[in-house]
C-alpha cells in the first residue's frame, strides 16, 4: 500500500501536477463553502428545486372559481411526484385584493378566500410529512389602505402617525399638488391625497396599496414580528417582495421630496418609464435592512435553515449585495432573474454563455446561484421564447449550479393566455386604457393550472372562473402530459430526478461556452466522478460540433442521458463528443463513459480519465517490483 502512495505521489512530481485541493475555486460555480460540515452535502436549498405557487390559479377546492388552501394542501403530492424541494406561496393574507393579495391588510391573518388558519396549519402539516418546504411571500414595501395601521396613521393616531410616508404636498394656485414628480410602478403619479389626513402619501404601487416608512424604527419592527409570527409556525422562509422600492430618499433639510430626472424617449408622464428612479428604487439603506431580516431569520435555529428569497431586478453589483458581506448575512437566494430580462427569442449562445457568466462571475464567493424562468409577472417561457424551447431551458437550469425557481405550469409549457379588456383585472392593465393594456397585463400568465381536460381544466367546477381557462387546455394538461413519455412534464420530472441523484451536478464545478453561435454548451465536473456536458441547439438549422474545441478533459464516447423529442437520439445511446450532429432545438445531457482525477497544472484546470490513472499507477508498481527483483538478484 505505502509502495502504491509513493508510486502516486512519484507521478504527480513526475508530471508538475498540483493536487486538487490547492487550488478550491478555479472555476465559474458555486462553491458551496457553506455546505453542512456534518454531513458534507450541500444544504437543503443550495440545490433546491423552487416552484411557485400563485394560489388563486393553482386548485380550487370550494368551487368558488378561485384557488385556495385547501386545493394547494390536495395537490401538494403532485409537487413531491415533481421532485418539488420548496414551494414559495404568493400573498394568502387577508386582502382587499386590489393587486390580488399584494395588498396586505393584515399580514398574519389568512385571507377567508383561501381559507382559515387551521386550513394553512393543515397545508403545514401535510408539506413537513412530503418533505416539502412551504415558503411564504412577504410584502414590506406597502400594506393595504384596509389595513388597520394604515387608517390609524390616517387618524393620526401618535403610535402610527409616521407608519407611512406622508406629505402635505405643495400649493400651486390655492390648489394642492403632491410633492413630487414621482410615477407610480402602476401608473399616474406615486402619491395620493387623503381627504382625512389632509396629507398626500406615497404608493409605490396601486393607490390601495401605501408605502410603509422604513425611517421609522417602529415600522421596521412591527415587520419583524410577522416575519416572527409565520416562522413560529414553521414556514421555511420568505420570498421577500419589491425589495428594491422599500426605502425612498429622506426628505431635505425644507422637508422636501426631490422630482426624479426625466428619461429620454418617454413622453408619457404617467408611465413608470417615464423617469429615472434613483430616489425611489435601490435606496443604499435596502441592503442593511435585508441582513436585518435574515438575522430575524437566523434567530430560528430549531431545524433546518430557514432561507430568504429576495425579488429585485436591480443592476447585477446591487443584487449581489443582497447575499451579505463579510460581516453580515443577507438573502440565501436573491433571484437570478438574468434569463428573463436579458434573454429574448433571438439571443444565440453567446448572450447565453455572456448572461450566464454574468450572475456566476459576479457572484461573491461561496454564494449559491439559482436561475428563474418565470413567474406572475412575466409573460410564460413558452410564450417568450418559444414553445420549442420550453424543454431546452427547463434543461438548462437543472443542470447549472445551484437552484431553479419554476412558476407554476411552466413544467406543463403552459402559455400566455389572450384575455379581453372586459376580462382584465390586472391593475396593471386597467390602471390604462384598451389601447395598451396588454402591454402591461399579468392576467396572460395567471390564468388556471390546467389538470385535465375536464371541465374548468381539473382547476373548479364553477361556472366561471376568476380569469378564463387558456383554450389549449385540451392539449396541454397533466393528465395527457402524464401518458406521453417525452412531454414537458416528464422531461420536468426526469430532469427533477437526474439533478437530485447526481453529486456532479449538484455540487461539479462549471464551464459555459457557446460551442459555435448557436449551440449552447454546460460542462459540469468533479473529481473522481461522471463529468455531464448539456447541448443547447437554440435556433432551427442543424449543427455539427466537436465538443472537444470547446472543452478540455472530454471523453470521445459520451452517454446520452436526457432527451427531448426535438432528439431521435435516446438515453443510453452513445455518440462521438468530436464529430456530433445536433437537430433543430435539439437539447441533450450527456455523460462522459469514465470518472475523473481532476488536478491542476500551470493555474490550468485538468482532467485524466480514472483508468489513465490506473494504468499509470500500475505502470510504476510494476517498475518498482522489477527494480526489486533486479536488486534481489544482485544480492543473491
Ligand atoms: C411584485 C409582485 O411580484 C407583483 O405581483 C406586485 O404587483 C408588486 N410587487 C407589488 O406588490
Amino acid at each position: 500500500m505505502a509502495s502504491l502512495v509513493a508510486a502516486l505521489l512519484v507521478i504527480l512530481m513526475l508530471n508538475g501536477l498540483e493536487p486538487a485541493m490547492s487550488q478550491p475555486y478555479p472555476n465559474y460555480h458555486a462553491d458551496f463553502v457553506d455546505i453542512d460540515q456534518a454531513k458534507n452535502e450541500p444544504k437543503w436549498w443550495q440545490t433546491g428545486a423552487f416552484y411557485q405557487i400563485y394560489p388563486r390559479s393553482f386548485k380550487d377546492s370550494n368551487g368558488d372559481g378561485i384557488g385556495d388552501l385547501n386545493g394547494i394542501a390536495d395537490r401538494l403530492p403532485y409537487l413531491k411526484e415533481l421532485g418539488i424541494t420548496a414551494t414559495w406561496l404568493s400573498p394568502i393574507f387577508t386582502s382587499p385584493m386590489a393587486d390580488f393579495g399584494y395588498d396586505i391588510a393584515n399580514f398574519t391573518e389568512i385571507a377567508p378566500i383561501f381559507g382559515s388558519m387551521s386550513d394553512f396549519e393543515n397545508l403545514l402539516k401535510i408539506a413537513k410529512q412530503l418533505n416539502i418546504k412551504i415558503i411564504l411571500d412577504f410584502v414590506p414595501n406597502h400594506s393595504s389602505d384596509e389595513c388597520e395601521w394604515f387608517k390609524r396613521s390616517a387618524a393620526r393616531d401618535p403610535e402610527y402617525k409616521d407608519f407611512y410616508v406622508w406629505h402635505p404636498g405643495k400649493m400651486v394656485n390655492g390648489v394642492h399638488q403632491p410633492p413630487s414628480n414621482w410615477v407610480s410602478v402602476f401608473h399616474g403619479s406615486a402619491w395620493q391625497w387623503h381627504e382625512g389626513r389632509k396629507e398626500y402619501y406615497l404608493h409605490q404601487f396601486v393607490k390601495k396599496q401605501p408605502d410603509l416608512n422604513y425611517r421609522n424604527p417602529k415600522v421596521r419592527e412591527a415587520m419583524k414580528n410577522v416575519l416572527r409570527f409565520w416562522l413560529a409556525k414553521g414556514v421555511a422562509g420568505f420570498r421577500i417582495d419589491a425589495v428594491p422600492h422599500v426605502f425612498e430618499i429622506a426628505p431635505d433639510a425644507a422637508g422636501q421630496y426631490r422630482d426624479e430626472p426625466r428619461n429620454n424617449g418617454n413622453n408619457d408622464p404617467d408611465d413608470y418609464g417615464y423617469l429615472q428612479h434613483i430616489y425611489t428604487v435601490d435606496q443604499p439603506e435596502t441592503i442593511n435592512l435585508v441582513y436585518e431580516w435574515r438575522a430575524v431569520l437566523d434567530e430560528f435555529k430549531d431545524g433546518d435553515e430557514r432561507i430568504l428569497l429576495a425579488e429585485t431586478y436591480s443592476p447585477i453589483d446591487i443584487v449581489m449585495q443582497y447575499y451579505g458581506n463579510a460581516t453580515a448575512e443577507g438573502a440565501q437566494l436573491p433571484f437570478n432573474f438574468r434569463l428573463i430580462s436579458d434573454i429574448s427569442n433571438n439571443s444565440n449562445a453567446e448572450s447565453y454563455e455572456w448572461t450566464i457568466l454574468q450572475w456566476l462571475q459576479h457572484m461573491p464567493k461561496g454564494r449559491t446561484a439559482n436561475w428563474v424562468l418565470g413567474n406572475h409577472d412575466q409573460p410564460r417561457v413558452g410564450s417568450r421564447l418559444g414553445t420549442d424551447r420550453i424543454d431546452m431551458l427547463n434543461m438548462l437550469t437543472t443542470t447549472l449550479p445551484g437552484a431553479s425557481v419554476t412558476y407554476q405550469g411552466e413544467e406543463l409549457g403552459m402559455t400566455n393566455v389572450w384575455i379581453s379588456w372586459k376580462d382584465t383585472v390586472d391593475p396593471s392593465a386597467c390602471n390604462t386604457n384598451p389601447n395598451v393594456y396588454e402591454h402591461y397585463s399579468r392576467d396572460p400568465e395567471r390564468t388556471p393550472f390546467q389538470w385535465s381536460d375536464d371541465i374548468d381544466a381539473g382547476f373548479s367546477n364553477a361556472s366561471k372562473t376568476w380569469l378564463p381557462i387558456g383554450p389549449s387546455y385540451k392539449l396541454i394538461n397533466l393528465e395527457k402530459e402524464r401518458k406521453e413519455p417525452l412531454s414537458h412534464f416528464n422531461i420536468f420530472k426526469q430532469l427533477m430526478q437526474l439533478r437530485k441523484e447526481t453529486k456532479t451536478l449538484q455540487v461539479g464545478e462549471t464551464e459555459v461556452k457557446a460551442v459555435n453561435r448557436n449551440v449552447l454548451g454546460v460542462k459540469r465536473f468533479r473529481q473522481h466522478d461522471f463529468t455531464y456536458v448539456t447541448l443547447l441547439n437554440i435556433f432551427d438549422g442543424t449543427e455539427t460540433v466537436n465538443l472537444k474545441d470547446s472543452f478540455a478533459d472530454l471523453t470521445t464516447d459520451m452517454e446520452v442521458v436526457l432527451v427531448t423529442d426535438k432528439s431521435q437520439r435516446k438515453a443510453g445511446d452513445f455518440i462521438n463528443s468530436e464529430n456530433l450532429q445536433l437537430l433543430p432545438k435539439e437539447s441533450l445531457i450527456l455523460r462522459s463513459t469514465s470518472t475523473y482525477y481532476t488536478y491542476y497544472s500551470n493555474g490550468e484546470h485538468r482532467q485524466l480519465p480514472i483508468e489513465g490513472v490506473y494504468l499509470l499507477v500500475a505502470q510504476v508498481v510494476l517498475y518498482l517490483s522489477y527494480r526489486r527483483v533486479l536488486t534481489l538478484n544482485s544480492v543473491c
